[in-house]
């Protein structure tokens, strides 16, 4: 393992807010980015539809504040939301200095796209449908050539101490305990998609930053406010679930029932593209009164050619499992897609514990409202992760650090409990209760679960990367299933039925 310098700061998370955070701070302070796994494993490169951006400030500011509102069921935090729009261009001037090739007409003008809850086309992207891809490999890019930051990946942060002015933090990176002192940490983590059955995150996706933050007194918010994006790709097998993007319905796809019906009609003004909780909801009513494991979506009114230049990735992957969407309806499903709720900031990504930031999905400034309207998530990333550079670049007082870094080699001590089974009963308890309509015996019953399992888990310290993300998952599906019950008003994508 390549020896790693003592850090000024830590960035806990290799997507695009974590990646574009450190970027953005002082070339001065020593940065340490630490990546679960792979930057090749985050949500982040798995965004397809693109960026919203205010491009026109003077047209679009009040229409696209209205579009965010109506989407947050007007729960939106205003001074983030303006703060997110207004400085939407400038981050991706920023993204485009940085070598990120959004997609372009002929004569060199910035190509946009809709999607669900947008009054206008005012979503970029990269690469047809692979803009977090695009955007993750720029940001990697300049990393490689900034001498201010380490980038070290298979690491896990199992543990965040606050001492009197500065951080302890203990990490498993491979087959090794690492401890260092930081005089300031950045919770970048992203969602919470890998405790759910069903979900378009990667598995690696637990809410660990946010359990860390809850473990060290940071406030949490919203945690009932999931979102189910309308259309991942359906088939028989579980787990992570491929994303239709949003933007296909945007380039004119239709929903289908069964019967080959637009359902979507009769639901809202905007059908297909009404705000994204209303379309997931009309889905699953609709499913649920067919009793059909799944939707369509019909896009075959459009040409090949097209589809495969403006679609490649979908285009390859229905093709791959044996849907040629110019020609043939593509199964999808509701599942579980974003975490609005998380640790709380300011405006600044600041937490309520001095020293600790979070920005991007793990953070909750409550930009989004109860509902976070399409394509909004990158541009949060990297508005929010700015500010917290900024403000540490404004603020940082490096404090004299004696401990030195520890390494140790991690002894087997696995002992005889069953993480994977138990995990998955977690995923099994928060897809079936826990979902697009919740209802107070379903939530009640998932508390009980929960709370089983939370209890098993703190009898054991077993301390392994599986243990420890098995903890994790079990703390956050305990807190957001009190979150659920506690609101008892259907609002946003926290739909109760009673
Ligand atoms: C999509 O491409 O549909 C996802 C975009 C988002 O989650 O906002």
């Amino acid at each position: 393992m390549k020896d790693i310098r003592q850090p000024d700061i830590v960035v806990i998370g290799s997507g695009i807010s974590g990646l574009y955070t450190a970027i953005n701070i002082d070339n001065s302070l020593n940065v340490l980015v630490l990546s679960k796994g792979t930057i090749e494993n985050t949500n982040s490169i798995l965004a397809q539809g693109g960026i919203a951006a205010c491009l026109n400030k003077e047209h679009d500011f009040k229409l696209y504040t209205n579009d965010t509102i109506v989407a947050g069921s007007k729960r939106n935090n205003m001074d983030a939301l303006k703060t997110m729009i207004l400085e939407s261009k400038n981050n991706i001037d920023i993204l485009i200095d940085l070598g990120v090739e959004f997609d372009k007409y002929k004569n060199n003008e910035l190509k946009t796209t809709l999607e669900g809850g947008h009054s206008s086309r005012r979503i970029l992207h990269a690469g047809g449908d692979a803009t977090g891809k695009e955007v993750i490999y720029a940001l990697r890019n300049k990393i490689e050539n900034k001498s201010n930051i380490d980038l070290l990946h298979n690491s896990m942060v199992i543990d965040i101490k606050k001492e009197s002015n500065y951080f302890s933090l203990e990490l498993i990176t491979n087959d090794k305990f690492i401890k260092l002192t930081t005089s300031a940490v950045v919770i970048a983590t992203g969602g919470i998609g890998g405790i759910y059955k069903n979900s378009t995150n990667p598995r690696i996706a637990t809410g660990d930053g946010i359990a860390l933050a809850y473990r060290l007194g940071c406030e949490l918010d919203d945690l009932e406010y999931i979102q189910f994006h309308p259309t991942a790709f359906y088939s028989e097998e579980v787990g992570e679930k491929f994303l239709i993007s949003e933007a296909v319905r945007g380039e004119g796809a239709y929903l289908r029932n069964s019967n080959g019906e637009r359902f979507m009609l009769d639901i809202h003004s905007r059908a297909e593209l009404a705000p994204r909780d209303i379309v997931s909801r009309g889905i699953f009513n609709e499913m649920k009164k067919n009793n059909i494991s799944h939707v369509f979506l019909d896009i075959t009114h459009k040409d090949k050619n097209y589809l495969i230049n403006r679609f490649p990735t979908i285009y390859n992957k229905c093709l791959a499992e044996g849907i040629d969407m110019a020609k043939d309806f593509i199964p999808v499903v509701p599942v579980e897609h974003y975490f609005i709720g998380g640790i709380k900031t300011d405006v600044e990504g600041k937490t309520n514990v001095k020293g600790i930031y979070a920005c991007g999905e793990c953070a909750n400034t409550g930009v989004h409202g109860a509902n976070r309207l399409a394509s909004n998530s990158l541009l949060e990333c990297i508005v929010f992760g700015m500010k917290v550079a900024n403000h540490l670049n404004l603020n940082f007082n490096r404090v004299p650090l004696s401990k030195s870094i520890s390494v140790k080699n991690i002894k087997e001590n696995i002992e005889d409990y069953e993480v994977e089974t138990t995990k998955n009963n977690i995923r099994e308890t928060m897809d079936k209760y826990v979902g697009i309509m919740r209802s107070k015996n379903n939530l009640y019953k998932a508390k009980d679960t929960i709370k089983e399992i939370l209890n098993e888990v703190k009898k054991t310290n077993i301390k392994n990367k599986e243990y420890k993300e098995l903890e994790n998952m079990a703390l956050i599906a305990d807190l957001i299933v009190k979150s659920c019950i506690n609101n008892k008003e259907s609002i946003g994508c926290h739909y109760r039925i009673n």
